[in-house]
């Protein structure tokens, strides 16, 4: 009788930790001062950077065990992509078999060793930029929560992918944070209001009014030129852009709608209509989609995974015209709806966090210079090569190879002549 006692005792203390409840636990209220011990400040990355957004090419996605999302949407994500499940070393075996016998594909799944505290991966789980080298890196901020182990998974992904690993200091967290992919991001008030040095309580405007301290590390650390700080409307706890809005292209993007009657519809229409009132980076307005969420339901918390968008549904009669949104404003993309345990607060996109697609080129063949055009710098940039005379780095050859042989020579020269005269 006592063991029985003792093992229901043991697993409402595991519950307990591996599904936190909404918001701060009691402990982590008394803990959040530890938030500002958690971070820590790196050189920022050599610059141009630039951030990438969730809708850029990927070759994986970060979650971690135990899971927070099905193991059939893990079964569809590994279809095409490869799923790094942080896990302790003492959970991995639990883990492959939950998954193996889900029938996930387990060529597609690594393991990345390491304790989490949660599975809100989006929250904790590392912010992607390509340095003006056009090598992908980390660039780390402080999780928003009292979550030690949580706020440590970027650099072990670092680690485990062998990428270089930054660190901005900047409170923050994923599930507030989207970006265009072209300098512009966008964010609730607590991207300002979370950081002592911002000095503002402001949760009310639409925009708030800019706090240097974070645009600077924005610009510097993420390439942000553009950061659209506003008022959460939805009047909830948590105060994430996922749970109602979305760019689903660099001119593109989502917002939730709800009916006049839903008290949050003001405010929700004001942040509408600021998004109509500021540009995309391209210079023209953005265009923008409304997916009805008259029960609060967390349809703009979907996950976009190179040529598919992942749809949190509640099998509700919502769910159709919120699916029909994405098909119309995506129509290129598989739209694939997934059932869960969601929330208004908390739904699939807080729980998944794409990789980017390391070997992909960021700069198009014959840019040797990288700075976005083929011209006579990138004749001068590979000659010298040639001569022996400087040395392109391994991104550069790879530009610079442009018949594809493994060497840089003459060859490749005369192309990126012939490219140029047209
Ligand atoms: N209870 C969690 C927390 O407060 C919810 C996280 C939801 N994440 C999100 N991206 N909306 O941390």
């Amino acid at each position: 009788m006592k063991t029985i006692f003792f093992m229901i005792f043991c697993s409402m203390l595991l519950s307990d930790i591996s599904e936190l409840p909404i918001g701060f636990t009691d402990e982590e209220l008394r803990n959040k001062h530890l938030i500002n011990n958690m971070g820590s400040r790196t050189e920022p990355p050599i610059g141009p950077v630039r951030s990438i957004a969730e809708y850029e090419p990927m070759q994986g996605v970060l979650i971690r065990y135990p899971f927070g999302i099905s193991t059939s949407l893990i079964a569809a994500m590994a279809e095409d992509v490869i799923i790094y499940c942080l896990v302790s070393n003492s959970s991995e075996n639990s883990a492959y078999n939950s998954m193996n016998n889900a029938g996930v594909n387990m060529d597609n799944v690594e393991f990345i060793n390491g304790s989490t505290d949660s599975y809100w991966t989006r929250d904790y789980g590392p912010w992607w930029v390509v340095d003006g080298n056009g090598e992908i890196g980390i660039v780390d901020f402080t999780y928003n929560r009292p979550r030690p182990n949580d706020n440590q998974a970027p650099y072990k992904v670092s680690q485990h992918l062998n990428v270089p690993y930054y660190s901005a200091d900047v409170i923050s967290t994923g599930g507030n944070y989207m970006t265009d992919g072209f300098g512009i991001s966008a964010a609730t008030h607590i991207a300002y209001t979370e950081n002592d040095e911002c000095n503002t309580n402001d949760q009310f405007s639409i925009p708030l009014s800019s706090c240097e301290y974070v645009d600077n590390i924005m610009e510097e650390y993420y390439g942000i030129d553009t950061y659209h700080v506003v008022a959460d409307p939805n009047n909830e706890y948590i105060d994430h852009i996922d749970c109602w809005g979305k760019f689903l292209s660099p001119t593109k993007m989502l917002i939730r709608e709800v009916p006049t009657s839903h008290p949050q519809y003001n405010m929700i229409e004001e942040v509408t209509s600021y998004f109509s009132s500021v540009l995309t980076s391209e210079g023209t307005p953005w265009e923008i989609y409304r997916v009805n969420t008259p029960n609060n339901q967390p349809y703009t918390n979907s996950l976009i995974l190179n040529n598919k968008v992942f749809v949190p549904i509640m099998n509700s009669t919502w769910d159709g015209p919120a699916l029909e949104v994405y098909e119309s404003a995506l129509p290129n993309y598989i739209i694939e709806p997934f059932t869960g345990s969601w929330q208004a607060t908390d739904a699939l996109h807080c729980r998944v966090k794409g990789i980017p697609d390391l070997s992909y080129l960021q700069f198009i063949s014959g840019d040797v210079n990288m700075d976005d055009s083929i011209d006579v710098l990138d004749v001068v940039f590979t000659v010298n090569h040639v001569l022996g005379m400087n040395t392109l780095s391994p991104n550069q050859i790879q530009l610079a190879d442009m018949n594809d042989d493994g060497i840089v020579n003459i060859l490749d020269v005369i192309q990126i002549v012939n490219l140029i005269i047209g």
